[in-house]
């Protein structure tokens, strides 16, 4: 879809539709109002009689309204104005473009930047709006024989802001939205892909073209290389699968030589059968999402690149599949990890961790000035915060604070958890210096617990997806989530965010 921002009045847009809100009970917005005059109070009588009441979740599509330019008014329900929030825009603007998406009308130009939304700029409303409308239209039938074509879909949405004086702002803003957005779709493709097609040499392979794409530094580690730095517990997940793992460096150098980069660690396990500790077989076609931290810090990655934002960024892909087979891991195996520290491994499906701990160990070489690394890591994430929020741990609170902040604003939320030393214990092990797994209580604090142990040198934290990062059910897909959050978290950084 084409996007671009114009300013001007909604009656005097040549459009084949121009969307505009109506709060409850029916009172017509600023820009309504002004098509309503144009028309000779031909919307105001449609508003009387009944027909469109401003209830949330309502539309009513009008033609030919007279003294107009276009050939459409969409009328857009936006619910009570005194509780009209970010989350009541957002509807109304999936809404909007949803059912722009389902008119015969190509291009549209909407109206709604005009609403004041309760601590959010303009610059947000129109990041929203170019995110939403990229996700609404998102479609993944690549394998699909006969794809189920919209049959005139929307191709250009221009953004109507009221004043001439907020163009450039809203430009910068609309550029920003379409990066992320990008970096969105990136990371639910890759999720999506077959776990046949999106293996680790896949995964390296979509590194190397982005890095020739932006002119980022890309490195490679294959096995042989991860043996030399010791990386044994990497090693161990990867031994059940035929495909080789594949370790993958990215780095944009957008910042001053002497800054100390960001780097973004993604758990990229292809496939988790769960290993020899083999998980139940209802459902585990979905664990080819187990690779979407990788696909995140990716997005991410391609979101930073495209808008050139003057940070270092350094990602780091541990990728691999967690496969049964005649050399793959036991329970009850010991491993050495790169730290040097030793891992009991006592349930193979717990294998996040196990391939995090040595890529945060590798992160220690990059000097970095802070660490996050992003994991569908437990079942016990999804049983706390559902797929509502993402969890959040840090050794450090300003960064979590501002990691809940940079989630709010991009309205792609994480809950703080903690990471107190009380739960340390429960990964001892009698033989080794620790287990890799903290038994039943509290899940998804002691994988945090356990990867703390590996990220002492740094401000560090990490974001547990499990929940967030896919949708199961009839309308099963990824959802790009920790995308926008790490993207409004770096532009926050870069001094960027409007
Ligand atoms: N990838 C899974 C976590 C997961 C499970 C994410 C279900 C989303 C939905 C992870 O590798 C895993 O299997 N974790 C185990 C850990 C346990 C063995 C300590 C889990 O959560 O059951
Ligand atoms: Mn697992
Ligand atoms: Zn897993």
């Amino acid at each position: 879809m084409e996007f671009s921002i114009k300013s001007g009045s909604p009656e005097k847009q040549r459009s084949a539709c121009v969307v505009v809100g109506v709060f409850e009970p029916r009172k017509p917005t600023l820009s309504a109002e002004l098509l309503d005059k144009a028309a000779n109070g031909y919307i105001s009588d449609i508003i009387r009689r009944g027909d469109m009441e401003g209830k949330a979740g309502s539309t009513l599509l009008l033609h030919n309204v007279p003294g107009t330019l276009c050939d459409r008014v969409l009328l857009v329900g936006l619910g009570k104005e005194k509780d009209f929030r970010e989350k009541e825009f957002i509807n109304a603007a999936r809404l909007a473009i949803k059912t722009l998406n389902e008119t015969g009308a190509f291009d549209a130009t909407i109206f709604l930047t005009e609403l004041a939304v309760k601590k959010r700029s303009i610059a947000w409303r129109v990041r929203q709006t170019a995110m939403i409308a990229q996700d609404v239209t998102y479609k993944f039938d690549q394998f699909k024989s006969k794809k189920d074509e919209v049959r005139r879909p929307l191709r250009k949405l221009t953004i109507g802001v009221e004043r001439r004086n907020e163009l450039g702002l809203a430009e910068e803003a609309l550029n920003q939205g379409l990066a992320i957005a990008e970096g969105v779709t990136l990371a639910k493709n890759l999720g999506n892909l077959p776990p046949n097609v999106c293996h680790p040499t896949y995964l390296a392979e979509q590194a190397r073209n982005m890095a020739a794409e932006f002119a980022l530094d890309c490195e490679i580690l294959e096995r042989a290389d991860m043996e030399a730095l010791g990386m044994h517990s990497l090693l161990s997940v990867a031994r059940g699968s035929h495909q080789p793992p594949k370790l993958i460096v990215l780095r944009h150098k957008g910042g001053k030589s002497n800054e100390k980069p960001l780097v973004l660690v993604g758990k990229g396990v292809t496939f988790d059968t769960g290993g020899i500790s083999l998980k139940p077989g209802a459902d585990m076609d979905e664990m080819k999402y187990d690779m979407c931290g990788a696909a995140s810090v990716l997005g991410a990655m391609q979101a930073v690149a495209r808008m050139a934002l003057p940070i270092n960024l350094t990602v780091i892909v541990p990728a691999t599949e967690n496969m049964p087979g005649g050399n793959a891991s036991r329970p009850g195996d010991i491993v050495s990890s790169m730290s040097g520290q030793t891992i009991e491994i006592l349930n193979t499906d717990a294998e996040g961790r196990l391939i995090l701990c040595d890529a945060l160990t590798y992160a220690e070489r990059f000097e970095p000035d802070t660490v996050i690394d992003v994991a569908t890591l437990t079942g016990a994430c999804v049983v706390a915060l559902g797929d509502v929020a993402s969890g959040l741990f840090a050794n450090k609170d300003g960064l979590a604070r501002d990691l809940l902040d940079a989630g709010e604003e991009a309205h792609d939320r994480a809950w703080h958890m903690p990471l107190w030393d009380d739960y340390q214990d429960q990964l001892k092990s009698p033989f080794a210096d620790m287990a890799n797994i903290g038994g039943r209580l509290a899940g998804a604090v002691t994988a945090a617990c356990f990867l703390s142990r590996f990220t002492k040198k740094f401000e560090w934290a990490h974001l547990d997806i499990a929940g967030t990062a896919w949708k199961s059910g009839s309308n099963k897909g990824a959802t790009g989530r920790s995308v926008p959050l790490l993207t409004h978290y770096l532009l926050q950084r870069a001094g960027k965010l409007n």
